[in-house]
């Protein structure tokens, strides 16, 4: 192998060996604990010895009302065999209680790799898939989650929403970001010979390693959530009018429209307009608050979002696909709209 191309292998392994941290997994399961009440829970890319999806499932088990829990462990030696640990009650706080099935690889995967044969048979007898999956293979397998039409709640890096194949998803509805990370600095531990750089990275009196990250991290789910049904303007499901809201008339000047796309620019997502009727470039971050009772997404300002929607928004074939404002570029933005404009003098917020 090429030495550049043996360093990045290197590189996406060291990035795909974050693990979850207890508290991080127990803050976002609980939002849950009716949708879990009956269901069998695959940990699948899991090694039970150490997981933490594994001790919050498992010690959790009665109190959420689970019918069964799968982890499996993945095999880092081709040809090896590995197994997945199963347990369907019975003494919860006993991390090892639970019975291992032996699984093989086959073809190109390793034993225990989550597109092997044997864990898909495990995935179709699942009915929910939580883990922290492999960086590297985020797309592969969240593509593997629908294609066996599974609910799942994942964690991962908020870059992957920029992608072609994970963006449409957000847009369709289809995927949607837990309740508890929106921009929060999160610790993960690390590898024992990960090489910790700088302050954002920590030891602890026993010698573990962890690594900060600042707000780059968020649950994919398709697990019903509360935000959702609240949004930017509303509160348990009903618009709240004891807050301020900012207006477009009168304030054009702080909405400059793009020269490349039929738009408006907004820089933050407290400040998205309640009374504009068309088109709005938001940050990325407003998927943090995304609602689709409020709002609909036309699309992604990027080269590869090419739908009908979105060549009809946009008015410049140059190839420059970032917002320009001025002739200054700014970020990717998403391109929304907002469902039920309000205008200023009928507005009761506030
Ligand atoms: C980001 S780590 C997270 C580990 C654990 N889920 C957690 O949250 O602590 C991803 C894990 O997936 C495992 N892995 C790598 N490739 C895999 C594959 N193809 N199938 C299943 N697991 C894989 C790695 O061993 C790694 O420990």
């Amino acid at each position: 192998m090429a030495d550049n191309k043996k360093l990045k292998n290197a590189k996406a392994e060291k990035n795909d060996e974050f693990y979850t941290e207890y508290n991080t997994i127990s803050d976002e399961m609980g939002h849950y604990r009716k949708q879990f009440e009956e269901q069998v829970v695959y940990c699948n890319c899991d090694d039970p010895e150490w997981s933490n999806f594994w001790r919050y499932f498992h010690s959790n088990f009665g109190s959420l009302k689970l019918k069964k829990l799968i982890c499996t462990h993945y095999q880092r030696e081709a040809g090896e065999s590995s197994y997945a640990l199963i347990y369907e009650g019975g003494d919860d706080f006993n991390m090892e209680a639970g019975y291992t099935v032996p699984i093989q690889g086959n073809g190109d995967y390793n034993a225990g790799d989550f597109r092997s044969d044997a864990c898909i048979e495990l995935l179709k007898e699942s009915t929910i898939v939580t883990t922290n999956p492999p960086f590297s293979l985020f797309r592969e397998y969240v593509a593997q989650l629908f294609k066996h039409e599974k609910k799942f709640i994942i964690i991962g890096n908020q870059n992957a929403v920029t992608t072609k194949e994970i963006f449409p998803l957000f847009k369709e509805n289809k995927v949607w970001y837990g309740q508890s990370l929106h921009g929060q600095r999160i610790e993960f531990r690390v590898p024992d010979d990960y090489p910790l750089l700088n302050s954002t990275n920590r030891v602890d009196e026993k010698g573990n390693k962890y690594i900060r990250i600042n707000g780059g991290v968020r649950w994919f789910t398709n697990l019903d959530v509360k935000y959702r049904h609240d949004g930017l303007w509303h509160r348990n499901g009903e618009f709240d009018n004891t807050q301020a809201h900012y207006y477009y008339e009168g304030n054009e000047n702080r909405y400059p429209q793009y020269d490349n796309y039929l738009a408006i620019n907004v820089d933050a997502t407290k400040e998205i307009p309640i009374d504009y009727e068309g088109v709005m470039g938001v940050p990325i971050t407003w998927l943090d608050k995304y609602s689709p009772l409020e709002f609909t997404i036309i699309g992604m300002t990027a080269s590869w979002d090419e739908t009908s929607e979105m060549s009809q928004i946009k008015t410049s074939q140059r190839r420059r696909h970032n917002p320009l404002i001025s002739g200054k570029e700014v970020y990717r933005r998403i391109l929304i709209r907002n469902l039920h404009p309000v205008s200023k003098a009928e507005d009761k917020g506030y």
